[in-house]
């Protein structure tokens, strides 16, 4: 079988040779980094700040924060004292290691000092994306029973304090605040001004040092039915991170790296906040909305040198054409990577014509805490593949039963139990938990997956996502990915219909590239052309256009919205869509 495969660009990596390093790598290696080794005890805000700041990185910049407004930055000694200040107002609300802090608010600097002064209180840390409307708030807060939140005066009527009983005290990240008259329309909840807080607040702290089962983060995912799971992780996580970090981010002395994740969701915490900074990484955020020349001039301000962002940028900035990226010195960059959903060839193919490199897939969950699989710098790369298992992981197609299946085989992507970024709960719901590990000694990641000959492996979809038509099984981002590779579709989504011959039918969704406009010619065009260039069977029978397809915050399209659409039925939780 020939397969389409890009070389490698470059020497002089982090990791040097992937085969010899799944031989011989042991997660017990990376332990000897970290300060337990010698005391017994651990702390992430420690690792990923203050052992920089006490040490040779102290006046290395740790954050580049920019927006239309600020322009910023804090070196890890500032860092330190930062997120100590943060840690003494919570530590001075009473809060306690194992209660819940949830950080509602766009991105910022107080964001992350106060996501890290949580840690440091040995707290655990709910990041809530901004966009989150009141009731998407109020599931989380209610099924964590959080005791305090920092958010915004703007965000504020979304936090819907007098329905939960366990919260007890709001910081409030805005200006010229009139506490008196907020706490009126909040009488169950204390509110506290954070800016003044932070103005009388020691900038030394004595760190809570835990334990590395200890709870570090809470992030909030949701499923194809029900309310959303709160996804455990623990401080161990900070092996994974670490050590990805070096082998896949390649994350180098002199690196700035730039994760254009949320920490509203876990890219932006495991990859945007402690990989990075574990490594000691200089690190940017840049505030507000996504516009290909922000994200350009972004790269060209703070000369990016690693990026890691998502398929859906990458296709919108790919919609936005190259004029657009030329405009820009682009030139620091030396090593991009791509998270979030599948990373359709024609995407790869065009980052390689337009930035002169590699777009590398990484493949992980929320559940999964840390990337699995993925595309390293110094190994050959098959688009369309999500690269190979991480040293010291072990990953297999498998079917219901558990049985391995051969190479080519599609059936469901399983992770040998045991890898330090590994969910610990789901919280206050045991039984979704198990759910995942229903099979011996498996993890099974709900994704469907083959694998080749040579151990890369493919995505498919999700289990419940795979289309039967006419006996064909088809994965949807196969049709997909041949659908964005014709010159008027921007973006596609692919679902089974229901069909009484057969079973089901394909139909896609498809949002048209600027210049184009929908018709019945353009349907059959774009049929033909899945046809022919895929395989008849896996050719939509039905096409709707749409100005927008809905998806999620980090730009997966929600095909199950798509489904409930088609069908008249109700689509569920939508709290993590895009606006
Ligand atoms: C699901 C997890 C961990 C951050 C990403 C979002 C899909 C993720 C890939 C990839 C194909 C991917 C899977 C997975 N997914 N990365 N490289 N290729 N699909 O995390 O929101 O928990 O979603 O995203 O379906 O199960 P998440």
């Amino acid at each position: 079988m020939k397969t389409e495969t890009i070389e490698v660009q470059g020497t002089g990596f982090n990791l040097q040779d992937y085969e010899e390093a799944r031989r011989t790598f042991s997660w017990s290696d990376v332990e000897k980094v970290f300060s337990w080794y010698e005391t017994g005890k651990v702390n992430m805000a420690y690792e990923a700040i203050d052992r920089h700041a006490e040490g040779e990185r102290k006046d290395k910049v740790a954050l580049y924060y920019s927006d239309a407004q600020r322009d910023e930055q804090y070196t890890f000694q500032e860092m330190k004292a930062k997120s100590n200040q943060a840690a003494n107002i919570l530590h001075k609300l009473g809060i306690k290691k194992g209660d819940r802090v949830f950080i509602f608010m766009p991105r910022s600097p107080e964001l992350y000092f106060s996501l890290l002064g949580a840690i440091k209180l040995g707290a655990i840390v709910g990041p809530l994306f901004e966009a989150f409307m009141e009731g998407a708030v109020r599931d989380r807060l209610e099924n964590s029973e959080a005791v305090a939140v920092v958010t915004t005066p703007e965000l504020l009527p979304r936090v819907p304090s007098k329905d939960l009983p366990a919260l007890k005290h709001i910081l409030l990240v805005g200006d010229n605040l009139d506490l008196e008259q907020l706490n009126k329309e909040h009488p169950t909840v204390q509110l506290h001004d954070y800016h003044k807080e932070m103005a009388d607040a020691s900038t030394a702290f004595d760190i809570v040092w835990v334990d590395k089962e200890d709870p570090l983060i809470l992030h909030y995912t949701s499923g194809s039915t029900g309310k959303p799971k709160g996804v455990l992780h623990v401080h161990y996580a900070m092996l994974q991170h670490y050590q990805t970090g070096k082998w896949v981010l390649d994350l180098k002395e002199d690196d700035v790296y730039w994760c254009t994740a949320d920490p509203g969701w876990v890219t932006g915490t495991s990859y945007g906040i402690f990989a990075p900074w574990l490594n000691g990484a200089t690190n940017v955020i840049r505030g507000g909305r996504f516009s290909p020349e922000d994200w350009y001039y972004t790269i060209e301000k703070y000369k990016v040198t690693v990026w890691y962002s998502a398929p859906t940028a990458f296709r919108m900035l790919m919609g936005a054409g190259e004029a657009v990226a030329e405009r820009y010195d682009l030139s620091s960059l030396r090593h991009i990577l791509s998270v979030g959903e599948p990373l359709n060839p024609e995407v790869i193919r065009w980052g390689l014509q337009v930035y002169k490199l590699r777009i590398h897939d990484t493949w992980w969950m929320t559940e999964t805490g840390g990337m699995l699989i993925c595309n390293y710098p110094c190994m050959e790369m098959r688009p369309g593949s999500m690269g190979k298992p991480f040293p010291g992981i072990e990953a297999d197609i498998i079917d219901d039963e558990g049985n391995p299946l051969p190479p080519y085989q599609m059936g469901n992507l399983a992770i040998k139990v045991g890898w330090p970024s590994m969910m610990r709960k789901i919280w206050k719901n045991e039984e979704k938990y198990n759910e995942y590990f229903r099979l011996k000694g498996w993890y099974i990641s709900g994704d469907s997956a083959y694998k080749d000959e040579d151990g890369y492996f493919w995505f498919q979809g999700r289990v419940d996502d795979v289309i039967m038509t006419a006996g064909e099984r088809v994965g949807p981002f196969e049709v997909e990915s041949k659908l964005v590779e014709h010159p008027a579709v921007a973006e596609a989504g692919v679902i089974g219909k229901p069909d009484p011959v057969r079973g089901e039918i394909i139909k896609a969704f498809i949002s048209l590239r600027a210049g184009y406009e929908p018709s019945e010619e353009l349907k059959e065009e774009i049929r033909q052309f899945v046809k022919t260039g895929l395989a008849a069977h896996a050719a939509p029978r039905e096409i709707e256009f749409k100005d927008k397809l809905p998806k999620t915050r980090s730009g997966k399209i929600m095909r199950r919205v798509l489904k409930a659409w088609e069908l008249g039925l109700p689509t569920g939780d939508l709290s993590t869509m895009e606006d």
